[in-house]
């Protein structure tokens, strides 16, 4: 069949994440995906919105929809990112499947091939998948604890406006940062959204995670602080009701939105009508709001095992970030163990897996690095899982 696929085809690769999704619940120990606690789940709610849904409003409910996601969802919405700073009205809203589909459609109408973007090195895994089909040219600027480097982000915009090449926009997520688990300082923010006025350029900024930052005060979005509409805001309902909804939503400037709705239609047409209807009741009723201090809890805690954990077993020479929330703590063991290679042993011998770092870097650069994530597993088997891989660790240093 290899004759008959595109050169785009060979463009996509497959998550390593995704392939890992497959040990969960084996003997392996899965520090690899970041999957929700299931826990986190509103059940009962759901339950009660759907039967309520579909007794008041099946009719429109089983229906299709319009593609830019049903009016009193887009409404709903602009409201919800109001009540965070975010000056939106239902024109600047775009309802997706998930954010996935929101950062695909955004390389869609954004990118022609050979456009530069910028992202952060490394990366999420997803976004990169998303981007490389529309074959841009992709800088990574590195990251540290707290997010970004800026000066880096700079000097990419620098060298493609030397070479006459346009950047499409710098992709960020700027909030307990998938994978490292890092959050960008307020200075940064600023100095990266003076630096897409400077350039002329826009900010993808990608923001599943910020609602349930556990520890200390929340950063506000780079979209709230937004006056230029410069910023596209990806967000999703997967962290904070369930991923199975499948919905995200974009705020962007009217325009952007209306080339999206335009890409969307041919990709899904627009996304569940039953799941916005859900979506649409749960913002009626806050259920979000609800969620949030459940949510923390539920992650603060496995946050803090995972860190205990990696505090008893490491070995000198290994560090680790420790974030304020979001789901994954990124692991950087020393310079001569290579995480990468030792993937399948990790998986057969010690029966623990975990995503390499190199999976998220845009230079293959990492090898020594990890996504771990503390979202899924029971706490023992996050101290169990934290101790195998140390075990590795150490006998290959
Ligand atoms: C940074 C980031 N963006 C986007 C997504 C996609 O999420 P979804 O399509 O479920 O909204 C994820 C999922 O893990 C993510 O971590």
């Amino acid at each position: 069949m290899e004759q008959f696929l595109s050169a785009r085809t060979r463009l996509m690769k497959a998550s390593q994440v995704r392939a890992l999704l497959r040990w969960v619940g084996r003997d392996v120990i899965s520090l690899g995906g970041g999957v929700p606690d299931p826990a986190s789940f509103p059940v009962d709610e759901i339950q009660d919105i759907l039967r309520e849904v579909l007794s008041t409003k099946a009719a429109a409910a089983l229906q299709y929809a319009p593609t830019e996601g049903i009016d009193e969802l887009r409404e709903e919405l602009a409201g919800f990112v109001r009540r965070r700073g975010i000056k939106a009205s239902f024109e600047n809203l775009l309802v997706t499947s998930g954010s996935q589909e929101a950062l695909d459609l955004l390389g869609r109408i954004l990118v022609d091939r050979g456009d530069w973007i910028i992202v952060e090195n490394p990366t999420y895994l997803g976004a990169l998948q998303a981007f490389a089909v529309y074959e841009p040219h992709i800088e990574g600027a590195p990251m540290d604890e707290n997010g970004v480097n800026v000066e880096a982000v700079e000097q990419a915009l620098r060298k493609a406006s030397r070479g006459g090449a346009r950047v499409k926009f710098v992709y960020t997520i700027p909030t307990c940062h998938n994978p490292t688990g890092s959050t960008q300082s307020l200075e940064r923010r600023k100095a990266l959204l003076e630096l897409a006025e400077e350039y002329d350029t826009l900010i993808v900024e990608d923001d599943p995670y910020s609602y349930f930052t556990f520890e200390g005060e929340e950063p506000p979005s780079l979209k709230s602080m937004d006056n230029s509409g410069r910023v596209v805001y990806v967000s999703t309902t997967s962290k904070l009701l369930a991923p199975g909804l499948r919905l995200g939503w974009v705020v962007a400037d009217e325009a952007l939105v209306n080339a999206l709705a335009v890409a969307k239609q041919a990709v899904t047409l627009q996304s569940p009508t039953l799941c916005q209807y859900v979506l649409l009741e749960a913002l009626r009723r806050s259920l979000i709001e609800k969620q949030l201090p459940r949510i923390k809890e539920i992650y603060r805690k496995r946050r803090d095992v995972m860190l205990e954990a990696l505090g008893e077993h490491m070995p000198e020479g290994a560090r680790w970030t420790r974030p304020r929330g979001g789901m994954f703590v990124w692991l950087t063991a020393p310079p001569k163990v290579n995480l990468d290679a030792l993937l399948p042993l990790a998986l057969e011998k010690y029966k623990v897996a975990y995503v390499p770092g190199t999976s998220f870097h845009v230079d293959g650069s990492g090898h020594n690095t990890a996504r771990l994530s503390f979202s899924y597993p029971p706490l023992d088997s996050i101290r169990e899982g934290v101790a195998r891989l140390a075990r590795m660790i150490k006998e290959h240093t």
